[in-house]
């Protein structure tokens, strides 16, 4: 079985992975705590990026170099962008963008310096078992008549996750937490087909583009990245991003050969 790197940029989240893997052991490298262990027959490396793009990328160089990882899935939440993003629900990320990378006039808006793209894609394969592993999650959750395995039934009805949907699309990754509506308004204008933003994504898919390892990306919107993101987005990781990730990428590590 593929030797799998499991990444997210919350502690919460990370819990709840290490809570399936009971054999897991840890070896610290560059001050993160890398968790080596099996769940579902994978051989699972597991991991806190912390937040920011250096973070993300410094964390998935040492997953490739020392732990020779073969595939890469990040979890964790986003900021919604596009209309249609509503809090609980989840994107599965087909592209990513550093919406923050401007070296013009040299290069153009966007594009990262010398490997002439700005989109950096993720793998087809892995993108499509995330995105059946969301659907089969979040039938659970809006067909939930009482406590799913999960999630509670109140912070069901606390987020109205009754009807929660599954997008694929552009995800925009920054050194910023977005968190007033006028620059949400800013990146949607900018780059309209983006569905998200967060503050890792785009480093990983740099940093696997260059090694030529595929990588998935599972965001669940926390916030809609305007002027009540903060209070939205620490309730919402309390009470559910951490269990319905973890959930997903169980559901993932099933049907992944
Ligand atoms: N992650 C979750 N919400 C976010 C936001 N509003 N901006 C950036 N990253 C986020």
């Amino acid at each position: 079985m593929a030797h799998i790197a499991l990444v997210g940029a919350m502690q919460e989240e990370l819990a709840a992975v290490l809570a399936c893997m009971p054999d897991a052991h840890c070896e610290t490298v560059a001050g993160r705590d890398f968790w080596l262990g099996h769940w579902h027959g994978h051989e699972v490396v597991a991991v806190l990026s912390r937040i920011g793009k250096v973070a993300a990328a410094s964390t998935a160089t040492v997953l490739l170099e020392r732990f020779s990882v073969q595939r890469v899935l990040f979890t964790g939440v986003a900021g919604g962008l596009a209309r249609s993003m509503k809090v609980g629900d989840v994107v599965v990320a087909t592209d990513l963008l550093q919406h923050d990378m401007n070296a013009s006039p040299l290069f153009p808006q966007y594009e990262v310096p010398l490997t002439g793209r700005a989109f950096f894609a993720t793998d087809p394969r892995m993108t499509q078992a995330l995105v059946e592993s969301a659907h089969a999650v979040l039938g659970q959750v809006r067909h939930a008549h009482e406590a799913s395995p999960f999630l509670s039934l109140q912070s069901i009805q606390n987020f109205g996750l009754q009807h929660v949907q599954v997008h694929q699309g552009l995800v925009l990754s920054g050194d910023q937490f977005v968190a007033s509506a006028a620059e949400s308004r800013r990146l949607q204008q900018a780059l309209p087909q983006a569905l998200a933003v967060e503050m890792e994504g785009a480093a990983l898919a740099q940093v696997c583009h260059d090694y030529g390892v595929p990588l998935a990306v599972l965001r669940t919107i926390s916030d809609r990245a305007d002027d009540d993101a903060h209070t939205d987005f620490t309730k919402f990781i309390q009470e559910v991003a951490s269990r319905y990730s973890a959930a997903i990428v169980a559901e993932f590590l099933q049907r992944f050969t």
